[in-house]
């Protein structure tokens, strides 16, 4: 147990040092807040806590929306990292390189992949933080950092968009809610994940409401 706490402890310092300063809302504690929210699901659904553990905090090592596209990034920076513990099963390290290629939200157009309760878990505590305060704070950093104007009533929201389509668009950030954020309440897996997006959800609501009164 001694030597998997290390294995945790030298990952998270990694992720620390490498996504501190970053600053589209993927910096380190986003990273650190969805591994106390993943751990805490995984202790209530009794799931393998060193799989969720690494898998959440590898999960935005790299992005495939800055990377051209290209899913796998994340889970090959993730599978070199973790060679690096010759105690670590190679299965456990595929396992965690399955969850890290597959959690991220690509298009509502695009279908869900099938994810092991594990990768459930971490994609609930990701989702759950690009919900409520958080998530709107995150969401305008996201847009400022790529260009986006924060609103602009001749845009209209996408529906439905390809993974192509979903990387490619560069629509005002308002429209990233109902092309994404509205729609996680209804994709959360656990039973947690469901209970905590009501409220973040409502919260959003509320916020596009006011946003909108004061825009008229
Ligand atoms: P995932 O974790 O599913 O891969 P992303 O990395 O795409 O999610 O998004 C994480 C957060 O980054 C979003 O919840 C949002 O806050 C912000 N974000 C991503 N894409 C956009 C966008 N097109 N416009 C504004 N914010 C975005
Ligand atoms: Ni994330």
């Amino acid at each position: 147990m001694k030597m998997m706490e290390q294995i945790i402890n030298e990952t998270a310092g990694y992720v620390r040092d490498t996504l501190y300063n970053d600053s589209s809302g993927h910096d380190w504690w986003h990273v650190y807040r969805v591994w106390k929210t993943a751990t805490k699901i995984a202790c209530e659904e009794k799931a393998n806590l060193i799989v969720v553990e690494l898998a959440a905090l590898l999960h935005d090592i790299a992005d495939w929306k800055d990377n051209n596209g290209d899913t796998s990034v994340g889970s090959r920076v993730a599978y070199k990292w973790l060679c690096r513990f010759p105690d670590l099963d190679q299965s456990l390290i595929d396992e965690v390189c399955f969850i890290v290629e597959n959690i991220s939200f690509k298009g509502a157009g695009e279908k869900q992949g099938c994810l092991t309760l594990e990768g459930q878990i971490v994609q609930d505590a990701d989702r759950l933080d690009a919900m409520g305060a958080i998530g709107i704070a995150r969401t305008f950093a996201y847009g400022g950092k790529k260009g986006r104007l924060i609103y602009d009533p001749s845009v209209k929201s996408l529906g439905n968009m390809d993974q192509a389509a979903y990387v490619n668009n560069a629509g005002p950030t308002i429209n990233h809610f109902y092309e994404k954020l509205l729609l996680l309440k209804d994709l959360m897996n656990t039973n947690y994940g469901k209970k905590m997006a009501k409220h973040r959800h409502a919260l959003m609501e509320a916020f596009l409401t006011e946003f909108f009164e004061e825009w008229e």
